[in-house]
């Protein structure tokens, strides 16, 4: 049995829970999260402890759950977002973190809307960035005061946001961070429905429909060894048969995002991503494929 973590809910708290970790020259690792932890995050934590563990050390796990107002946009329901403390207080312990912060708002942003904050680049504006302007200034502001209030060496982000895991490195390095990102593998359901928070929206019809998303991600990486085109013809295949499935975009990128060239040569690493509402409930999936080479044993 785990030991509870210890809460601390202001900034003052959390340095002080900080404090000998830090005089003692251990690391911290951070998993930011919004709350409603289901199985995708504790795998986050795990993906941090082992981190630290392979650096032969020990040192305080913080998991930090505040739903980031600056990352909704006017139309996205900020209210309806779940808020299960209670429970995530319970994944934390089962999953032995050390400190859950759990800020209010005006501990995160203590000088009301932010007049500074971080600008995603070009990258922030297309694909999810699309349809949710805003969203990605939101979501590295945030990151960024918790790595400012955390001060973490590690900080672990899920596989299954690519494009925020994507900008946050990308921050981390144009700002020089110091702090090591980890992208943890995405985390299924048994017919490969990738975990969110946002699951718990669709009706059981729905959710039959929304395994088309993962479906099609596999279908193109067992085709990507005939070439990009091929893999987006199969995906596309399996997007069609699910007629509750109205996509939003099916790309094809380099890992970090960018255009693939027309011709790529074979084993040329790629990610395939898709977004899709299924009902009023917007999913996003992306995967690892291999262009021009057998798909044996590529996974996510
Ligand atoms: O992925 C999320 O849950 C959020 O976007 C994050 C990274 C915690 C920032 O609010």
């Amino acid at each position: 049995m785990s030991a509870t973590p210890v809460l601390a809910s202001t900034r003052e708290e959390l340095a002080a829970l900080l404090a000998p970790a830090r005089a003692g020259g251990e690391p911290v690792g951070l998993v930011p999260t919004m709350g409603a932890l289901h199985e995708g995050h504790a795998s986050l934590v795990r993906a941090g402890r082992d981190r630290i563990a392979r650096a032969g050390r020990s040192g305080p796990l913080v998991v930090s759950v505040f739903v980031n107002p600056l990352q909704f946009g006017p139309h996205e329901d900020l209210d309806r977002y779940p808020r299960t403390l209670e429970a995530d207080l319970k994944v934390c312990e089962r999953e032995g973190v050390d400190i859950v912060f759990a800020p209010g708002v005006e501990e995160v942003y203590p000088g009301g809307a932010p007049q500074v904050t971080v600008r995603p680049g070009p990258l922030g504006k297309v694909l999810e960035g699309k349809t949710r302007p805003g969203h990605f200034r939101g979501v590295l502001t945030v990151v960024a005061k918790l790595f400012g209030l955390v001060r973490p060496d590690v900080a672990v982000f899920g596989q299954k946001d690519y494009q925020q895991l994507t900008l946050i490195r990308r921050m981390a390095l144009d700002l020089n961070l110091g702090v090591e990102i980890i992208g943890a593998e995405t985390v299924r359901e048994v017919d490969g429905l990738a975990l969110s928070s946002r699951n718990r929206y669709l009706d059981a019809e729905q959710r039959q429909e929304a395994v088309a998303l993962s479906r099609a991600l596999r279908a193109a990486q067992e085709a990507a060894g005939y070439g990009a085109d091929v893999a987006l013809t199969a995906a596309w295949a399996e997007l069609r048969a699910a007629p509750g499935v109205d996509v939003d975009y099916l790309v094809i990128t380099d890992p970090d995002l960018g255009e693939l060239p027309p011709a790529v040569p074979p084993g040329t690493p790629a990610r395939i991503l898709v977004a899709a509402r299924v009902g009023s409930t917007r999913l996003i999936d992306n995967i690892p494929v291999t262009l021009g080479l057998p798909a044996n044993g590529v996974s996510d």
